[in-house]
Formats: structure tokens, sequence, C-alpha cells
């Protein structure tokens, strides 16, 4: 089992969602949580971006020990100038460099040849080391680029000291094997490959955010980044949470361990969805309100003999709540008794057939029957003669 590293950019990918903006306390406590979640490395911000991020990132720096903290920069003198001051107080100051490598962004966006690209690239991660101990290039659009070009970059650029490689789906346009066969060809193609660390960034405009993360680690990744609950720019970056307990579930076809400690999933989801105000969907992947709810009748019966009929995560693992006995109009009788008895009730056959009757009248009117509706039904018939 090798390790996958697991990179969280929620503070900076992360809060560029629009219309999320942190604070440097949300930060801060955020950072905190991340830290106990377990992530390798969380990147606090982009230091150049506002003068309240250079704070926040600083005060992160200098506070979280046991994840080591990084920020984001162009591939200009003074974004790494400034992200140095911010980063200069973390345990192993790390930095994030990136510049586009795609046509359509070379021509349109930097104005710049894949010759001035390459060079630039070289000299800024040359000159981030002469402070940084540790630094992550970014060829941003990646998985637009002309593969041939890329890989002679990667490896000029290893060469002037990066230790980690970043390959991201920027527009989240790749497919899985595409994107998987791109960290295949890299790890073929790029001669010092092996001296460092290659990373996927999957967004998820066409939803494949998950699957090609994955593919990537099949095919040589050895770091993911992502974020809590998959917030992020446009349809969001790929979720942490989703990619981990893939990982965990299907560890007979992922070979692959991570550091993170699962049972601090639904706490760390819960807070980024109240700080950031990024509500989650009720049916999204492990972290949803439905995640571990069953409603239906032959679902609820399957699961109270055997939870393995319709779950595959236990809501433990993540530290969630199992919600077993959904009361909704698809719940049968067998679920119904088991949640009477759950309330403390005891019922004979015929009371128990009257209460599950006026039960089912009521799930023509109302989507959820909550324990104070059940609680009602109950005492009416145990007060009937
Ligand atoms: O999606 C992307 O390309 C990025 C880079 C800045 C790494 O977020
Ligand atoms: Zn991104």
């Amino acid at each position: 089992m090798s390790r996958i590293k697991i990179f969280d950019t929620t503070l900076r990918d992360g809060e560029q969602s629009p219309g999320v903006n942190l604070n440097a306390l949300e930060k801060l406590e955020i950072a905190k949580q991340l830290e106990r979640f377990g992530i390798d490395r969380m990147e606090a911000g982009f230091p150049a971006s506002s003068k309240g991020d250079f704070l926040a990132v600083k005060q992160i720096a200098e506070t979280i020990k046991n994840t080591s903290v990084t920020g984001l920069a162009r591939a200009i003198k003074s974004d790494i100038d400034t992200a140095w001051d911010a980063l200069k107080g973390a345990e192993e100051p790390c930095l994030h460099i990136f510049l586009a490598t795609s046509p359509i962004h070379m021509t349109y966006k930097l104005k710049k040849t894949p010759d001035e690209v390459m060079e630039t690239a070289v000299n800024m991660v040359a000159y981030a080391r002469e402070r940084f101990p540790k630094v992550e290039w970014s060829a941003e659009d990646a998985s637009r680029s002309d593969w041939a070009f890329l890989a002679q970059t990667i490896e000029k650029v290893i060469d002037a000291g990066a230790s980690v490689i970043n390959l991201p789906d920027t527009v989240g346009y790749a497919t899985p094997a595409e994107y998987g066969e791109m960290f295949r060809y890299m790890k073929e193609h790029v001669a010092n490959i092996d001296q460092v660390d290659l990373s996927c960034h999957c967004h998820n405009d066409l939803g494949l955010a998950v699957a090609n993360s994955l593919a990537a680690v099949e095919n040589g990744a050895t770091q993911i980044e992502g974020t809590i609950n998959g917030i992020g720019e446009r349809a969001g970056n790929v979720a942490l949470e989703e990619v981990a307990v893939a990982l965990r579930i299907r560890s007979d076809f992922y070979p692959h361990t991570t550091s993170l400690n699962l049972v601090e999933t639904k706490r760390t989801s819960d807070l980024v969805a109240k700080l950031t105000g990024m509500h989650v969907p009720r049916n999204k992947a492990v972290v949803g309100q439905n995640a571990f709810a069953h409603e239906s009748g032959i679902h609820q019966d399957g699961v109270l003999k055997n939870k393995e009929t319709y779950e595959i995560i236990t809501p433990e693992m993540v530290g969630a709540k199992s919600d077993t006995l959904f009361m909704g109009k698809h719940s049968g009788r067998h679920a119904f008794k088991e949640k009477i008895k759950e309330m403390g009730y005891e019922l004979t056959e015929e009371k128990l057939g009257e209460a599950f009757s006026s039960f089912k009248l009521l799930t023509d009117t109302k989507k959820e029957i909550t324990d104070v509706d059940l609680f009602a039904i109950l005492t009416d018939v145990q007060t009937e003669s």
C-alpha cells in the first residue's frame, strides 16, 4: 500500500467560489479543523491577492504545526516575495507557483510563446527556491496542453528545484481515460519525474472530478488536490471527502492509504458549509443529509436485517449519524414498528395496525413525518377506546 498525499485548497480555490468570502478568523478556524482532519498540505490562500488574504495566510502559517502550509503565487517575483513574507513563519514554508501551458492560455491570456513560458517557469521556480525549501509548480490548464511541451517543461522545472508537479484539469474538461493517460505519459517521458510528487487537481465542470482524480492515482499521481464539499470556481473542485472515502472503501482496487482521520469528515464538512454559506445538497455523497438515510420500505427492511444490504459506507466511519428509519411515504410496517420501539412504545398488533394506517394517511400530505407527528399518532391510538 503506498500513501497518497492529500492537499486541501478549500481556503484558496474553494474560497474562489462566487459569493464566498472568509475573514481571517473563519479561515483560521477551518485551518485548525483541516489539521485535525489529518490533511498533509493546506493551501491557506493567495497572499498577493489582498491584504486580508496576506494576513490570514500569515496567521495560519504561524499557528498550524502538524500540516504543511502553502500559499499561491503567480510566476512573478513580487507575488513570490509577498508569499515569502506571509509564509516564512511556517514550520516548513511551501510555495505553490502556477503558470499556464495550454495554447489558448499562452496565446490569449499570457501573450507569451511556449519558449517564454518555459523560461519563466524555470526562472521563477529557481527564484522561489532561494527562500522556500519546498516549491510546487502547477501547469495551469495542463489537460489542454501539448504533452510533449509539458514533459519538457516539467523536466526543466524539476531541475530548477520544484519538488511537487501539479497537472490541473483547470476547466474540468478531461475524461478519466484521457487524464489518466496524461499522468502515464509524464511518468514515461520525464526523466526525473520520480524525484517529485506528482499531483492531480480536478475541477468538476462535467461532473468527472472524482473519476479523474482516481484515474490520475491509477496512473502514478502521488498527491490529490481538492476542497471540502467540492467548493470552488464554477462547478467546484473535487470533493476531497469523496475521493478519500472511495480510496478507503475500494482499497481492494486502489492499494493506497491516506493520512486522513475519516471520522472527522462530517464535522469538517459541516464547518465549511456553515462558514462559507455553501450548503451541502441533501443527496451529496458521503456528507449529505440523505447519505445514510433510507426511506423505502424494501430498503428499510433490508438494512434492519443487515446494514450492508444497502449501505456501503458506515456513517461511523465518517463521523455521521445513521438515519436508517427516515419516516416518509415509502416506509414500510417493519421500519414503522422499529421506529416506535426506538421511541419507547410497545403496541398490540391491532393498535400497531391503526397507528400505521394513520401514519400512511399523513404521508399523503407531508414529505417527512417527524417524531412529533408520530407522537401525536401514538397518543391518539392509545387514548382511543
Ligand atoms: O485549477 C487550477 O489550475 C488552479 C491552479 C492555480 C493550480 O487552481
Ligand atoms: Zn483549481
